[in-house]
Formats: structure tokens, C-alpha cells, sequence
């Protein structure tokens, strides 16, 4: 891993601060009620962990598995599924987590797969949004941070499978 290639664009500290006042919004907007996350994979699988503790109380963790990139920096505009929920969500108050929304095409996807499966609610989060390019109308509920048109990796994000491990978000310069 090169790291003189990486610019630290939200450090480990404000990251970590961010997700405590959005688990803390959504448990107060879901009062005391089941909430089923549904993480979207890869990407999501760092701060899933950390919301799910953050939002606290009873919480269901499901996980869609999506590939959108094929290895590279662009999105491809075909959402492929890669593994889809365990379980019905029928009746549910449902939360997709995002580890990004860019065009925004994965979300609008997603979202649409799943309202068909009749959940008594469906909202969306993301940590971050980069809303320079959307290509679909996809307004999500929560908004971790909103960032410039910069590929980013960290936290769950990668560049070829590499840098998910990274406690930060960093802008990536090829
Ligand atoms: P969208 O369909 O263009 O909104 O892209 C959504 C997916 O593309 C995200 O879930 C990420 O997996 C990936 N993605 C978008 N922007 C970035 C980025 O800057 N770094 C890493 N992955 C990204």
C-alpha cells in the first residue's frame, strides 16, 4: 500500500464523532422500535459496524451484497447482485447503509428492489455524499458528510480490493 498517494480528507476523530450524532438522530427518529440495516457490501461493512453500535437499542443487520465497479474509478451504471438478504423484509422498518452515493444509480436500484418487498418503511443513509455527478434522483434521509468530486478510499472504500482498511477517509491520486 502506497501511502504517499493518499491525502487524509475526514480523519479517524470526525469520522468517528459524525457517526455517533447520526446513530443518535435515527434512534430518536425510529423511537424504540426494531430497525433492520441492510448493509451494502463491500463498501458499507466498517461503518455498519460502527452505526449499528452508535444507533443502539434493537437492530436487525442484514447485508446485500453489489458490485457496480468492475475494479476501476468509474461506475459501470450496471448494479449487479452479488447476495441478496437472508430474509423477508415485509413489515419492517428498514434502513439501507451506504458506504457513497456518486450517480446515485446503486441506490435508486436498490431502493426500488426493496420497496417491492413491502417494508412498513424504507430510508437510506450514507457517510458520505458526492452529489457532483448524479445521474438518478435519490435523496437520502441521512447524510454522514458531503464531499467533493474526489475518488475516495478508507473506511470501507477501495481502489481495486485495496485500502478498506484505512480508519480514515482519504482522497486517492493516481
Ligand atoms: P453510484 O452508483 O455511482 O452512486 O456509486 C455507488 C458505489 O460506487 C458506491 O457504493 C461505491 O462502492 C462506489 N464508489 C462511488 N464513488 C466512490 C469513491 O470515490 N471511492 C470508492 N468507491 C466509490
Amino acid at each position: 500500500m502506497d501511502d504517499s498517494r493518499l491525502r487524509v480528507l475526514i480523519p479517524e476523530d470526525r469520522l468517528q464523532a459524525r457517526i455517533v450524532e447520526l446513530g443518535a438522530q435515527i434512534r430518536a427518529d425510529y423511537g424504540n422500535g426494531v430497525i433492520t440495516c441492510i448493509g451494502v457490501l463491500k463498501g458499507s461493512f466498517m461503518f455498519m459496524a460502527d452505526l449499528v453500535r452508535a444507533i443502539g437499542g434493537d437492530v436487525r443487520c442484514e447485508f446485500l451484497g453489489v458490485s457496480s465497479y468492475q475494479g476501476g474509478t468509474r461506475s459501470t451504471g450496471v448494479v449487479q447482485i452479488t447476495q441478496d438478504l437472508r430474509h423477508a423484509i415485509e413489515d419492517q422498518d428498514c434502513l439501507i447503509i451506504e458506504d457513497i452515493i456518486d450517480t446515485g444509480l446503486t441506490m435508486d436500484y436498490l431502493y426500488k428492489m426493496l420497496e417491492v418487498r413491502q417494508p412498513n418503511s424504507l430510508k437510506t443513509c450514507t457517510l458520505l455524499d458526492k452529489p457532483a455527478h448524479r445521474e438518478a434522483e435519490v435523496t437520502p434521509e441521512y447524510v454522514g458528510f458531503s464531499i467533493p468530486d474526489e475518488f475516495v478510499v478508507g473506511y470501507g472504500l477501495d481502489l481495486g480490493e485495496l485500502y478498506r482498511n484505512l480508519p480514515y477517509i482519504g482522497v486517492y491520486r493516481p
